[in-house]
């Protein structure tokens, strides 16, 4: 979702605006702009960065910026809702992540004189600023202002044209943080952005403002009162951000599965790095484990629910955040809730972090970014280990969050019902290799199955079904096939009446117990003119099944045949002649409920 990057000081201000955005398109944009201090000069475009790029000259220069990637929200994506966004006289400039939610009445209110020229809620906080520099406030003291009449979510970046010195940030529930670079300051809302200028970097928390210049940093509570923080170095490695020698991220990040499977296995099961004392005790009380999370992550937290349910008898569910947001199921005598989400940003999950800390049961985070909101405003904080995920598709997070919840649950198991664990996944991470060089063979058995297909089904029973949950999901997300994830003895209790000539099915076969009923199902739509393809574990395959995956042990499967899920969702986009990496009106970091 929207990107911010911003930087003052002795650098190439325009590169380092535009570089930084790029790094951020990940994330889903549909429009951008970059304001540059000295030009005095606006840049904005609709549409891909390259036409920003087109936009701004070659010798565009200067020692202040800031720029902004928008995923529309408020407004559609045209250049007056593009930011940066000006105050009425022009004299301050804005970027903004976030939702004010107080915009239509500050409007009326306060700016009820002013001209808006688009419909952002965002124009107002750049009003704000101006209006209360108007009644005689310092710049500084304006901000504070404009913070403290806002109510909703922010990151914000502020430039004051008559002070080229200095640049001024805030945050409130949106990610920001400030990089350090020795002769000059920097704002972005994911390290990734500026990795390549600088490893050193400071926190921002909630309600905080920033004024920075190029050799200075000073961080503000809401009452103006100074706060002191000691910077930190990310671990983050630049090269992680490389597509190498792969043609997409997705298909980077999907190889790198198997290796992700080993460093969980070496740090959480060999080193037995993560898993603290008062974390084990905290679950130990639990009577009934929440899960809360999105998309492909509430897929993993439904596996990870079985995994503590089969593994440790400990009663588990997975709630939707934005459901549990609003209404939350009732809740046992002792409840612990862990969230999953690969950002640690998505505000449907955070809304429900803060509704369940201020009713004052332990909270526990799984996230593939520990400095993340979600990570830091939890009780403890687990990593996945996973790098950092480009895609907007995820795939190595999905693995890697069943993988470390495989890791968390058999830690409560009985003795005599544990079994080898690091072994059995290391038989797994084996696995994905062999499915992972069978990928063309994916490509050529999906070619004509996908092309020209509307409507598409992943059928399994039990973990099956999870798997095909988050199977039909990648199909969606990024071919745009719309594709149900059913659980297969239910197909036939209406949504059958869907299945016509050619619709393709794809049956999930890992689970002994119910293969021979999944096979029935299979029967039933075959009968009715579906196009089968079958993902069938070894030791229940047929000759006549479409691809084979190697046995690995029954509760692990899902971490197994999500694989070749994730290939042929590639593969079928790549045949359609659609982005892999971009799909349409996606974003990877949804910080928006
Ligand atoms: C967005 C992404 C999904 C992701 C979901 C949850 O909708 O497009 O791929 O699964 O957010 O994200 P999280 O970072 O919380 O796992």
């Amino acid at each position: 979702m929207c990107g911010i990057v911003g930087v003052v000081g002795n650098v190439d201000t325009k590169n380092i605006l535009i570089n930084g955005l790029c790094r951020l398109e990940y994330r889903g944009y549909d429009s951008a702009g970059i304001f540059l201090a000295e030009d005095n000069q606006l840049y904005k475009a609709v549409g891909p960065l390259k036409k920003l790029q087109e936009e701004v000259p070659a010798d565009a220069a200067g020692t202040l910026g800031i720029g902004h990637t928008r995923w529309a929200t408020h407004g559609k994506a045209t250049l007056e809702n593009t930011h940066p966004h000006t105050s009425q006289s022009g004299r301050f400039v804005l970027v903004h992540n976030g939702v004010i939610e107080n915009y239509r009445q500050l409007k009326e209110t306060l700016l009820a004189d002013d001209i808006f020229y688009g419909q952002t809620d965002s124009e107002v906080a750049v009003h704000l600023v101006e209006y209360f520099v108007n009644q005689g406030f310092t710049v500084p003291a304006a901000f504070l202002q404009t913070l403290n009449k806002i109510e909703g979510s922010y990151a914000f970046g502020l430039i004051d044209t008559q002070t080229p010195d200095t640049l001024y940030a805030a945050k409130n529930k949106s990610p920001l943080l400030v990089g350090l670079g020795g002769d000059f300051s920097l704002i972005a809302s994911d390290a990734l952005a500026v990795l390549d200028q600088t490893k050193n970097f400071l926190e921002i928390k909630d309600g905080e403002m920033v004024i920075l210049q190029k050799d200075s940093v000073e961080i503000f509570d809401l009452a103006g009162q100074p706060v002191a923080r000691q910077p930190f170095v990310t671990q983050l490695d630049a090269n992680d951000l490389d597509k190498g020698a792969y043609p997409y991220y997705m298909i980077k990040e999907i190889a790198e599965q198997p290796s992700v499977v080993r460093k969980i296995i070496q740090q959480y099961l060999i080193e037995e790095n993560y898993v603290a004392p008062a974390l084990k005790e905290v679950i130990h009380e639990a009577d009934h484990l929440y899960f809360v999370a999105c998309g492909t992550s509430w897929h993993a937290s439904r596996v990870g629910a079985k995994y503590f349910e089969e593994m440790a008898h400990i009663p588990a569910t997975a709630l939707l955040a934005s459901e549990a947001g609003y209404r939350m199921p009732l809740l046992s005598a002792r409840p612990v809730f862990i969230f999953l989400s690969q950002s640690g940003e998505t505000a449907d999950s955070r809304q429900v972090l803060v509704r369940v800390k201020e009713l004052g049961y332990p909270t526990i985070t799984l996230t593939n970014v520990l400095g993340s909101t979600l990570a830091r405003e939890s009780d403890f904080a687990l990593p996945l280990l996973a790098g950092p995920e480009i895609a907007v598709a995820s795939t190595k997070a999905y693995t890697a969050q069943v993988t470390v919840l495989a890791c968390l649950a058999q830690q409560f198991a009985r003795q005599n019902e544990k079994f080898d664990l690091a072994h059995e996944l290391s038989l797994v991470a084996t696995a994905m290799d062999t499915v992972i060089t069978e990928q063309e063979t994916l490509n050529l058995l999906v070619a004509d199955y996908l092309t020209e297909q509307r409507n598409a089904f992943y059928i399994g029973r039990y973990l099956d079904y999870e798997v095909s949950l988050e199977a039909a999901l990648k199909l969606k997300e990024i071919s745009y096939v719309q594709a149900e994830g059913f659980a297969a003895g239910e197909l036939k209790h209406g949504t059958i009446a869907l299945i016509e000539e050619g619709t393709p099915v794809f049956a999930v076969i890992t689970d002994p117990v119910t293969a021979s009923h999944t096979r029935g199902n299979m029967e039933e739509v075959k009968s009715r003119g579906a196009r089968l393809f079958s993902l069938v574990s070894e030791s229940l395959a047929n000759d006549d099944d479409t691809f084979v995956l190697p046995n690995v042990h029954p509760l692990l499967t899902p971490i197994l045949s999500i694989v070749p899920a994730q290939l042929i969702a590639y593969y079928a986009t790549l045949q359609r002649g659609l982005d892999v990496d971009k799909p349409r009106n996606l974003a990877k970091s949804v910080t928006v409920e």
